[in-house]
């Protein structure tokens, strides 16, 4: 509770990687990412392996002159230092059944995420060290913000210290992956999943759930599609409203608002107590997101999410949402505008 930790390059010692081979279990948004930085920050390339299967992703790689393995049990075998930088539903099964029996007992693994850390679904041995290094950021913005010399904000935490030395590892991985620049906050997999997970359960569903309320109440007061769909987000002012919260602040960027408007906002929010809110939050949190349930729930579907067409779970979510009338009228926005109608 309270102030966390910060941690800065000076609190780094890149010298705990010398000599270590630090693999990467896929080369995607982060994986590419984050190697790339690692070899920037002066480990060799011979010293960094690239894990991935064959595919588009294993050439990117090969064209960036890193050496890639694709046999997973032979990449195991070597590694210092394990970075799971591959999609967080096919971890479990890819490093519990291909990695996790040929790792070295004393070997590193870092997560991007905690979610399976948190959840208990990595096998490691007691002798590993498994330290979480998120940054808080897309792939290509951890990429192109350490080639302009800038950090990007990052979480990071020793998750079990089976070597004595994981926070030494922990920090200089950070360090090399440029995430310490701007300060590594000392966060936990407890935190940054439950944050995550109430973020993508409880307050967008809410957001997507207010928009389509405002969307459908303006409409039947007689608002048009087009008028509506510019002021309530094609003309991007919400996205401007959170970054300008972002550099000023989450109130204080109301200034820049019309008088009416701050008053309306203030009087408006403040009247509001938020009882039933805080129980349905509440009970998100710690029915479904703590108590496991939406874990156990999401295992078993995660085979279909890669199935094409109404079978996966995901495309009939999809389906749905193009039910409201929000979807709808967009679409018939955005075609008019296209000169399509
Ligand atoms: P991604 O979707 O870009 O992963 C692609 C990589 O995974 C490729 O190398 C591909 O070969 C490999 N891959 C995919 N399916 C595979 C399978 N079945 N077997 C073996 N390899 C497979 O992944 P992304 O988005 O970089 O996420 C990696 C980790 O980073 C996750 O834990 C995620 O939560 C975390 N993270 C991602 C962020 C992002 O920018 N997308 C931001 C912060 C954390």
């Amino acid at each position: 509770m309270g102030q966390a930790k910060i941690y800065y390059d000076s609190d780094a010692d890149l010298g705990v990687l010398s000599n270590k081979k630090i693999v990467f279990l896929g080369f995607g948004n982060q994986g590419s990412a984050q190697a790339q930085n690692l070899r920037d920050s002066g480990i060799p390339n011979d010293q960094i392996l690239i894990a991935n299967r064959v595919d588009s992703y294993a050439e990117t790689a090969k064209a960036k002159g890193f050496h890639v393995e694709h046999d997973f049990a032979t990449a195991a075998k070597v590694a210092d230092v394990l970075f799971i930088l591959i999609p967080d539903q096919v971890q479990p099964r890819v490093f519990n059944e291909q990695f996790s029996p040929k790792l070295k007992s004393n070997a590193t693994i870092v997560v991007a995420s905690g979610y399976n850390v948190f959840f208990n679904l990595l096998k490691f041995q007691p002798g590993q060290d498994v330290v979480m290094v998120a940054p808080r950021m897309i792939g290509s913005s951890v990429r192109s913000l350490h080639e302009k010399g800038r950090g990007f904000p990052c979480f990071v935490s020793v998750e079990q210290n089976g070597t004595g030395k994981g926070l030494d590892a922990a920090l200089a991985l950070s360090r090399a992956i440029g995430a310490t620049k701007q300060g590594a906050i000392a966060s936990s997999v407890r935190e940054e999943t439950v944050m995550d997970l109430f973020a993508e359960q409880a307050l967008w569903p809410n957001i997507i759930m207010m928009f389509r309320e405002a969307f459908n109440i303006l409409k039947d007061a007689g608002c048009s599609d087009e008028a509506l769909c510019y002021e309530m987000w094609m003309s991007k002012e919400p996205a401007e409203i959170f970054e300008r919260a972002a550099d000023d602040g989450f109130v204080a960027q109301l200034k820049h608002h019309s008088t009416v408007s701050q008053f309306g906002q203030l009087s408006g929010s403040l009247k509001l107590e938020g009882g039933a809110m805080r129980e349905h939050f509440k009970d998100i949190l710690y029915n479904q997101i703590l108590s496991g349930k939406f874990c156990e729930a999401f295992s078993q579907i995660e085979d279909d999410l890669d199935k094409e067409g109404d079978t996966n779970p995901l495309n009939e979510l999809y389906k749905r949402s193009e039910e409201m009338e929000l979807v709808k009228a967009e679409k018939r926005v955005r075609a008019r505008l296209a000169g399509l109608l």
